[in-house]
C-alpha cells in the first residue's frame, strides 16, 4: 500500500469512492490473514495506517462513511442500519459431529494432528450448545466498550446501545479483569419469556416471532435500544475474540475467570477427559435439555488446553480444536396440504413440501424439502399424504417418510413437471458418468426471470458485491422493469435511472445517492469476491478464494477456464489446487463454456477492478518457496509441518525435483536426500527449520 494519510484532499469523489472500497476489502483482508490464517502480512503500524486512512478518508467525504461505516466508531449509522465492526478476531462457526463415532474420530483427528499416540488422554470441556445469536463484547478497562453480532464473521453490527440495556452483561467487570477482552458468548431468550413475549405481541397485533433464537435476534436487532430494553434477554459467556492477557492457560480456567468477573457462564460446563467422558455429559445434557428451560441444539466440545488450541489451528472457518455434537432430530406427523416447485439461482428445480402447520421440537413448521425428483417416487410422497417431518436445528426440516395407512383413497403419484413453473423453458437432467443427475434444471439460463433475479441477488449478496441497498425487493423491482438482466447492468443504473430514482416510491435523494456510493464503492473489489459473486455451481467461498489466489486476476482465470478440456495442461492446473477435483473443475469450465456467461464477466470487467488477494505471508523467509519435508519430524506431525509451510506462503510439495527450493529432512531420511543433492537442493534440519521461521511451532 503506497498510501500517505495527507493526499485525501486531493481525491476526486469517485476517486475516494474506488479507494474506500480497496481500503474496506483490504483492512478485512488483513484481518483474516491476521486472525484466521495465522500470519500477518503487515506490520500492526500499517494495519494501523490502514486504519487511519479510511477515518481520514470518511471525515473527508462522509457519505462514504453513511455506505459502510467499517471504522470502528466512525461515521454515523445508515438510517435503519446498524454500523459495521470489524472483528480483530474472526468469529468462527464449529463443524458438527452427529453420532458418537463422529466424536471419536474428532479426537482421533486431534492426536494425529498433534502426533500423540492413540491412546493419549486429551481434556476438553463440554457445555450446551446455545440456540441463540453469537455476540462479542469488547471490554477496555473493564468496561463494555462495543458489543458486535457475529455477521458474516469477518463483520458484524455494532449493537453496543442495545446490549448495554440486557441486565446479564455487565457494564463493568468486577475483579481484575485485563486492560482489554472481547468476551465472546451466546445471546438467548427463555422458554417462559419468549412465550410472554409473544402473547403480548399478539395482544398489541404486532408479529410473533416463531422461536425463542428469532425472539432474541429480533429483540436485539432494534433501531430503538429502549425496545430492547423491554425485552428479557439473556446471555452465556463461552469464548473470547482479541485477548492480548489472558487469566488461565485453559479454556476451563478462562470461563471460570469470566464467571468471577460477573459474567454469566453457564453451569452445566464440564471439563472431560476422554472420548467417554464427553459422551456421558452430553447423555446427561440431552437428558435435561426440555427442563433447561431454554433451547439448546447440542453439545460443545473444546481442548482445554490453550496452547494446544493454537497448535491446531482452524480448517476454513472452523478451529480444529472444538466440534459440536448436535442432538439428533425431532420429529412429528402433519398433511402434505400441496408440493410446490421452486427454481433456484442455478435452475434447480426443487420440490417443497407445503404442510399443515405442526409444531417440532417448539418450533412451528409449514414448509419442508422433499429435496428431488427421486425422493419423492422412492418415498413415493402424494399430496393428501400423512407424513413425518423432522427438523435438526437449523436445517430446512424433511420429509422422513409417508403413513401409508392414513393415505387418502383419491391420492396419487406425484408427477414432477418437465418444464420450468417459471419461464416454461425444458427442464433436463444431466447425465453425470452415465446417470441421470438427481436434479433437473431449467434451460433458461438468464432468460429465466427466476434464475436471473437469484443471480442477481446473490451478485449482490454479502459475501460477495455487498450493495448495501440494494435489496431482494429492489432488485425484483429492477429485474420485472427490464432495468436489471445481467450483473453489469448494476453499474449503469446511475446513468439510466440517476436522476429520477429519489422521485420513485419509497426512495429520497439521500437514499438515491447512497445506492451509487455503495454501487460505485464496488468498482474496486476483491477477486476472490468477485469471482464467487458469479455463482458458479460449486464455487463457494473458499474455492472462490482458491482460485482468486491461484490465478491472481479475472482474465487469468477466464482464459484458463476456457481453455480448460478433462486431461489437458490447463485442467491439470486447475485441479492441481487445493479443493478442486474433476466435479468442481467440471463447473467451471461449463461456465466459461457458456458465451453468454463470458460476455457478463467481460462487461463486469470494464465496470470493476477485481483486485488480487494479499498475498499469503510474503515477508516470510519461506514465502513463494517450494518445500519438501521428508525422515522424522520430531517437533511436529508432517501435517502441522506441511499447514504452517502454507500458512508461511511456502508451497509444499511431495518430492524433490530441481524446482525444489529446500528440503527439511529429519532422521532416517533416505532418497529424497539423495536427490537434494543431485539438485542441488538447500538441506536443512527441523530446529533450523524453526530458526528460520521464528522459533516456535504455535
Ligand atoms: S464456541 C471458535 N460455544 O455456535 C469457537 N459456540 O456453530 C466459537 N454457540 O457461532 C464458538 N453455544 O453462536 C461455542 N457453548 C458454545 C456455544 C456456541 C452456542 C454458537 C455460536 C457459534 C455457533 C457455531
Amino acid at each position: 500500500m503506497t498510501l500517505k494519510t495527507g493526499d485525501a484532499e486531493q481525491l476526486s469523489p469517485l476517486e475516494a469512492r474506488a479507494e474506500h472500497g480497496r481500503l474496506v476489502e483490504e483492512i478485512a483482508a488483513h484481518d483474516i490473514a491476521y486472525h484466521q490464517q495465522d500470519q500477518p502480512v503487515i506490520t500492526d503500524a500499517e494495519y494501523d495506517r490502514l486504519r487511519r486512512r479510511l477515518v481520514v478518508l470518511e471525515e473527508r467525504f462522509p457519505e462514504l462513511a453513511r455506505v459502510s461505516a467499517v471504522s470502528r466508531g466512525v461515521g454515523a449509522a445508515p438510517s435503519g442500519k446498524f454500523s459495521k465492526v470489524l472483528h480483530r478476531v474472526p468469529m468462527l462457526s464449529l463443524s458438527n459431529a452427529f453420532a458418537d463415532a463422529d466424536v471419536t474420530d474428532f479426537l482421533d483427528r486431534i492426536r494425529r494432528f498433534l502426533k500423540l499416540t492413540d491412546d493419549a488422554m486429551i481434556d476438553l470441556t463440554a457445555e450446551p450448545k446455545i440456540d441463540g445469536l453469537s455476540i462479542s463484547l469488547r471490554f477496555e478497562q473493564g468496561q463494555l466498550v462495543e458489543a458486535a453480532t457475529r455477521g458474516d464473521g469477518a463483520e458484524g453490527e455494532n449493537v453496543t446501545a442495545n446490549v448495554r440495556t440486557i441486565a446479564e452483561v455487565p457494564a463493568k467487570l468486577s475483579g481484575n479483569a485485563p486492560d482489554v477482552i472481547e468476551v465472546r458468548g451466546e445471546i438467548y431468550m427463555s422458554h417462559a419469556d419468549f412465550a410472554a413475549l409473544n402473547s403480548a405481541q399478539e395482544a398489541a397485533g404486532d408479529k410473533t416471532f416463531a422461536n425463542p433464537r428469532n425472539a432474541a435476534a429480533g429483540s436485539l436487532r432494534q433501531q430503538d435500544a429502549s425496545i430492547t430494553a423491554s425485552r428479557p434477554l439473556r446471555f452465556y459467556a463461552y469464548a473470547w475474540g482479541e485477548a492480548p492477557e489472558l487469566p488461565g492457560n485453559t479454556q476451563w480456567d478462562v470461563v471460570q475467570a469470566f464467571k468471577g468477573w460477573g459474567l454469566p457462564v453457564n453451569p452445566l460446563m464440564k471439563l472431560c477427559h476422554g472420548a467417554d467422558d464427553l459422551l456421558a455429559h452430553y447423555r446427561l445434557i440431552e437428558g435435561q435439555r426440555a427442563d433447561l428451560g431454554y433451547d439448546i441444539d447440542g453439545v460443545v466440545y473444546k481442548v482445554n488446553d490453550i496452547a494446544l488450541q493454537q497448535r491446531l489451528g482452524f480448517v476454513s472457518r472452523s478451529p480444529r480444536w472444538a466440534i459440536a455434537h448436535k442432538f439428533s432430530a425431532e420429529q412429528a406427523t402433519t398433511v402434505l396440504e400441496a408440493i410446490d416447485i421452486q427454481v433456484g439461482r442455478t435452475g434447480a428445480l426443487t420440490p417443497v413440501a407445503r404442510l399443515k402447520p405442526v409444531t417440532v421440537g417448539g418450533v412451528v413448521v409449514s414448509n419442508a424439502t422433499l429435496h428431488n425428483e427421486d425422493e419423492i417416487s422412492r418415498k413415493d410422497v402424494r399430496v393428501g399424504d400423512t407424513v413425518v417431518v423432522q427438523r435438526a436445528g437449523d436445517v430446512i426440516p424433511q420429509i422422513v417418510s409417508v403413513v401409508v395407512d392414513k393415505r387418502p383413497s383419491g391420492a396419487v403419484p406425484y408427477a414432477f413437471p418437465h418444464v420450468c413453473p417459471v419461464c416454461g423453458s425444458h427442464a433436463e437432467r444431466e447425465e453425470k458418468g452415465g446417470k441421470a443427475d438427481a436434479v433437473r434444471r431449467c434451460t433458461g439460463g438468464l432468460i429465466c426471470a427466476a434464475q436471473r433475479k437469484e443471480r442477481l441477488k446473490h451478485f449482490v449478496s454479502r459475501n460477495a458485491f455487498d450493495i448495501e441497498g440494494l435489496g431482494d425487493k429492489i432488485i425484483e423491482e429492477f429485474a420485472d422493469e427490464g432495468l436489471l438482466k445481467v450483473p453489469q447492468d448494476i453499474f449503469a443504473l446511475e446513468s439510466r435511472i440517476g436522476g429520477t430514482l429519489q422521485d420513485r416510491d419509497g426512495w429520497g435523494a439521500a437514499s438515491a445517492t447512497n445506492l451509487f456510493a455503495a454501487i460505485n464503492a464496488r468498482r474496486s473489489i476483491m477477486l476472490d469476491r468477485f469471482i464467487f459473486a458469479l455463482g458458479i455451481r460449486h464455487v463457494g467461498e473458499t474455492t472462490a478464494r482458491v482460485l482468486a489466489r491461484a490465478y491472481g486476476s479475472a482474465e487469468r482465470l477466464r482464459d484458463a477456464a476456457v481453455a480448460a478440456r478433462p486431461g489437458n495442461e490447463a485442467w491439470e492446473e486447475l485441479t492441481s489446487h487445493d479443493g478442486i477435483g474433476d466435479v468442481v473443475a467440471e463447473a467451471i469450465a461449463q461456465f466459461f463454456a457458456e458465451p453468454h456467461n463470458v460476455e457478463v464477466v467481460d462487461a463486469l470487467l470494464r465496470e470493476v477492478s477485481p483486485q488480487a488477494l494479499a498475498a499469503v505471508a510474503t515477508s516470510s523467509p519461506v514465502s513463494g518457496k517450494t518445500v519438501v519435508f521428508t525422515g522424522a519430524l520430531e517437533r511436529m506431525t508432517r501435517e502441522e509441518a506441511k499447514a504452517m509451510a502454507e500458512r508461511l506462503g511456502a508451497k509444499v510439495a511431495g518430492s524433490v525435483s530441481k524446482k525444489t527450493d529446500l528440503l527439511v529432512a529429519g532422521p532416517g531420511a533416505g532418497s529424497k536426500l539423495k536427490d537434494a543433492t543431485k539438485h542441488g537442493v538447500e538441506v536443512i534440519d527441523e530446529d533450523e527449520w524453526f530458526r528460520r521461521v521464528g522459533g516456535s511451532s504455535s
